[in-house]
């Protein structure tokens, strides 16, 4: 496909009223003339979505809850835009002609709309990895087939993207994915044991929303992190390496067979890779504080620690056995980190819950998407029935 860097894109944003979401917005609207907004979306948020649509002019509303369609309509009424509920109008939201669709739904629920988005061969910036790591090969098939183009906004992978030859694919031999180490890298299992929500949302360099705060704490973040550069870059799991690096300054690096590394740095904004995906393949500017390598000084690196962290070794066994095993993993872990931020069960029950629905159940190839979906709901049945199993014997003490 053909794209002329300055010319206007019409955009669509799925999960509008998140952090990945409320980021887009705020870049689009500094250019409302090159950035007219078709559509927003959320799942319940209708405070904010309204005020995004208003704010942006936009000409459909989208909430993903049922429940909350009277009031987002009444927040509306009178402007014109158009006002839908349910999953299935999220889906039809990314179905309208926008040149680009920001992917920043959190979680499988994105699988839909993503695809619906992929199958018109839109320009797809995409935030949304579990959708990746549930149905990587089958994701990556149908973006071939429909001439879509996928630019990642993971922080990681736009840092890869930018540095990758593609031409040469042959010529890479090595990704290495950075990672902050979250807000445990230095604290020990006892500490993890009793760890709060509060606490493991409070990320040390990245504002960002509930479920990916706690899956950088578990490191969990790393591994579905891992999932989604394999099947984007197609780069074997054994040539992927996790590199902790506190400072979240270098992005993630390439390594090519001459034994160049090259990398991509920035400050830690979300700003910066999700404008490098808006603007593609032009740069746009952006607010974000530049980076002063005078005033960072010291950046440092460590491996990450195996034992207080097994959610990697996880995820990479899951990439191993392949099929359905990714989709379980990431399936599990949703339910089990929604559980720990409503205090139902504790830090390390998390990993221990993926880890269990993992080896419970089958995993099995996934040829279609029903597969997908199947997996998905017994992954989601398993590891519920474990939370509830905790619960039974642990309530009130958070
Ligand atoms: N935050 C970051 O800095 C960052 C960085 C890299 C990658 N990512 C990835 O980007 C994705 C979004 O992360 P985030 O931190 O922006 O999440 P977030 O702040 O929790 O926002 C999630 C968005 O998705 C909507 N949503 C939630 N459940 C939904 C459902 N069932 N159906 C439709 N919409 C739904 C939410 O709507 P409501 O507001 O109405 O709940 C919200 O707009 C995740 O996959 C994450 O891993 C995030």
């Amino acid at each position: 496909m053909v794209v002329k860097a300055d010319a206007p894109r019409s955009v669509t944003i799925l999960g509008s009223t998140g952090s990945v979401g409320t980021q887009t917005v705020d870049l689009v609207s500094r250019d409302p003339e090159r950035f007219p907004v078709e559509a927003l979306t959320a799942n319940r948020n209708v405070t904010l979505l309204a005020q995004q649509a208003r704010q942006l002019n936009v000409r459909m509303a989208v909430v993903a809850d049922p429940a909350a369609y009277a009031e987002l309509k009444r927040l509306l009424s009178g402007t014109g835009i158009e006002v839908a509920a349910g999953s299935e109008a999220v889906a039809a939201a990314a179905e309208r002609p926008a040149d680009w669709v920001m992917a920043a739904i959190v979680g499988a629920a994105g699988l839909e709309p993503t695809l619906a988005a992929i199958r018109r061969g839109a320009i797809v910036a995409f935030a949304n990895k579990e959708v990746l790591v549930c149905a990587g090969a089958l994701m990556m098939e149908e973006v071939k087939a429909h001439g879509a183009t996928l630019l990642p906004v993971d922080s990681e992978h736009s840092a890869i993207y930018q540095v990758f030859d593609f031409e040469r694919t042959e010529s890479v031999s090595r990704l290495i994915l950075t990672a902050s180490g979250g807000p445990f890298r230095a604290k020990d299992r006892a500490f993890m044991a009793a760890a709060t929500r509060e606490q493991a949302v409070a990320h040390p360099t990245w504002d960002m929303g509930a479920k990916i705060s706690v899956d950088s704490a578990t490191m969990m973040n790393k591994g579905l992190e891992l999932i989604e550069a394999h099947f984007l870059f197609g780069i074997p799991e054994e040539r992927i390496d996790v590199l902790v690096h506190p400072q979240s300054v270098i992005h993630s690096l390439v390594e090519y067979v001459d034994g160049s590394v090259l990398a991509q740095l920035g400050t830690p904004d979300m700003r910066t890779p999700i404008a490098y995906a808006l603007g593609w393949p032009a740069r746009i500017a952006t607010p974000a504080e530049r980076l002063d390598l005078v005033k960072a000084a010291t950046l440092t690196f460590e491996a990450p620690d195996p034992v207080r962290f097994p959610a990697l070794r996880l995820a990479r066994a899951a990439l191993q056995s392949g099929g359905g095993a990714p989709t379980i993993l990431s399936a599990a872990n949703e339910v089990a980190v929604q559980a720990f931020l409503d205090r139902r069960i504790g830090f390390l029950d998390i990993e221990r819950i993926v880890e269990e629905t993992l080896t419970a159940l089958p995993h099995r190839p996934l040829r279609d998407l029903a597969a997908v979906r199947e997996a998905d709901a017994d992954a989601r049945r398993d590891a519920a029935g474990r939370v509830a199993a905790i619960g039974a014997t642990a309530v009130g003490s958070r």
